[in-house]
């Protein structure tokens, strides 16, 4: 098992570039099952989360390889689907979810194991089941498993309950082959699903609205391929670069990135008192002195993003006074509060609230990452904490992060990737 050995503090300086977006990335991937056409992606972030979806997609037919930095995939399976998302593969990765909506348009029908919870909520995928109910699909729940069939699906009018990322995305996907219209209401508008459906446009999809809360599809009879679609950056990791130039007092300039993507952090930023620069497609953020305690509340876009709720977390470690971040998308995403406390943070969680009380000294420790984000927060306090910390289970951060260490170390942190066969050299 790796492990990231850091030792601080650090003061990160230097340009990084953001990858692409792993969940721009995951459905684009997923939609390489509407077509027999190859369908190639540039900028796709070599994450574990990625391979994931990889090996699902080859296990339905489609052949990956890569290709100018990016993937081709070209569906080569059997026309009837033999599709079956199994239990190993959904249970490492909840996003395996994406491939309902195009195997159910595409071959009529879908069996993908039912995603269980996962560290961070209950995560149910209801809204996805009854929008594909809406366009037809019968569903059926048995043995741990979703069973979905339909002729054709049928274009409709559906409004989510909850505004889901990838259930809009499924939706979305599925849609696009229906026939007639389908007017989907109050789904998310993340840019992630813009992105989509700027693919899906370009394989000869009809869609409109993407990105706003009501989207119109007028169904086609078939997509095709497309010779490219370069995957947005990714918002999450140029975020948590970000935060990390803040956190450090550092100076960081994040390029090829979307700055009005990343509009909730960049006002947070500025607020706290770091000095927020934005020309076209970079960002350069810099940090000297004291830091402002600024509250946040999590909320789909253009809220502030759960993904930037730890790492935002830990940055409020480093303010002078008190900040209450209060997490309203996922019910159970504070579970790194416990392993800052042990670095010296200050922080009570009461519910939905986290309570930061700052400043406070922190210290290197040896840490256990529990999931994704997490796993980013701590190492950014491990980038500020004096001495050596220890972040324990980073296969979670490699699920979404291309290269941290590498990036880290160019902005000049000291940080290393060890296997812990390599423990007995760790005294450094
Ligand atoms: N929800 C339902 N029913 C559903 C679907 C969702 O009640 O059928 C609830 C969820 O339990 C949650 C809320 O709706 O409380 C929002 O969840 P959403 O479905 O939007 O999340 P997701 O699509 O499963 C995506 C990202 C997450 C990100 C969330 C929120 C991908 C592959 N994943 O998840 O990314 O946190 O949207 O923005 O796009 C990450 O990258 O670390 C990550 C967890």
């Amino acid at each position: 098992m790796e492990r990231f050995h850091i030792i601080g503090p650090n003061r990160l300086a230097g340009t990084v570039r953001a990858s692409g977006a792993k969940n721009a990335a995951l459905p684009a991937l997923a939609a390489s099952l509407l077509t027999d056409e190859p369908v190639q992606l540039r900028r796709v972030p070599a994450v574990r989360d990625i391979r994931t979806m990889v090996r699902l997609l080859e296990h339905l037919g489609v052949a990956c390889e890569g290709h100018e930095g990016g993937l081709r995939l070209r569906r080569t399976g059997p026309n009837r689907s033999a599709a079956e998302a199994p239990y190993e593969l959904v249970k490492t990765m909840r996003a395996s979810v994406l491939v309902l909506g195009p195997l159910l348009a595409r071959f009529g029908s879908a069996r993908v194991s039912l995603p269980g919870g996962c560290a961070i909520g209950v995560r149910p995928i209801d809204q996805h089941l009854a929008g594909l109910a809406a366009l037809g699909a019968e569903v059926k729940l048995e043995h741990g498993y979703v069973d979905l069939s339909a002729r054709r699906l049928i274009g409709t009018r559906f409004a989510f309950t909850t505004a889901t990322v990838t259930g809009t995305e499924n939706l979305l996907m599925a849609a696009v082959l229906a026939e007639g219209t389908t007017v989907l209401e109050n789904c998310a508008c993340e840019p992630e699903i813009a992105d989509l459906a700027a693919l899906l446009t370009a394989m000869g999809g009809r869609i409109e609205g993407a990105g706003e809360s009501t989207i119109t599809i007028e169904g086609v009879r078939q997509l095709h391929g497309v010779a490219e679609h370069e995957i947005i950056a990714d918002r999450i990791e140029g975020g948590t670069y970000l935060i990390g130039a803040v956190i450090s007092g550092g100076d960081v300039l994040l390029v090829d990135t979307e700055p009005a993507d990343l509009a909730p952090l960049l006002e947070k930023l500025a607020e706290t008192g770091a000095r927020v620069e934005v020309e076209q497609r970079r960002i350069r953020v810099s940090h000297q002195g004291p830091l402002a305690p600024r509250d946040v509340i999590t909320a789909p876009h253009p809220g502030f993003p759960t993904d930037l709720q730890a790492q935002y977390l830990a940055l409020m470690t480093q303010a002078e006074g008190s900040a209450t971040i209060c997490e309203t998308v996922f019910e159970n995403r504070f579970q790194h509060v416990p392993e800052l406390n042990r670095m010296g943070a200050d922080i009570r969680v009461d519910g939905t609230f986290a309570r930061v009380r700052g400043a406070t000294a922190l210290s290197g420790a040896t840490v256990m990452a529990t999931d994704l984000r997490a796993s980013a927060c701590l190492v950014l306090a491990g980038l500020v904490a004096g001495g050596e910390t220890r972040v324990d289970r980073i296969y979670h951060l490699d699920r979404g992060y291309e290269r941290m260490e590498l990036k880290l170390q160019q902005l000049g942190a000291q940080v290393r990737r060890i296997d812990s066969a390599d423990d007995a050299d760790m005294s450094v």
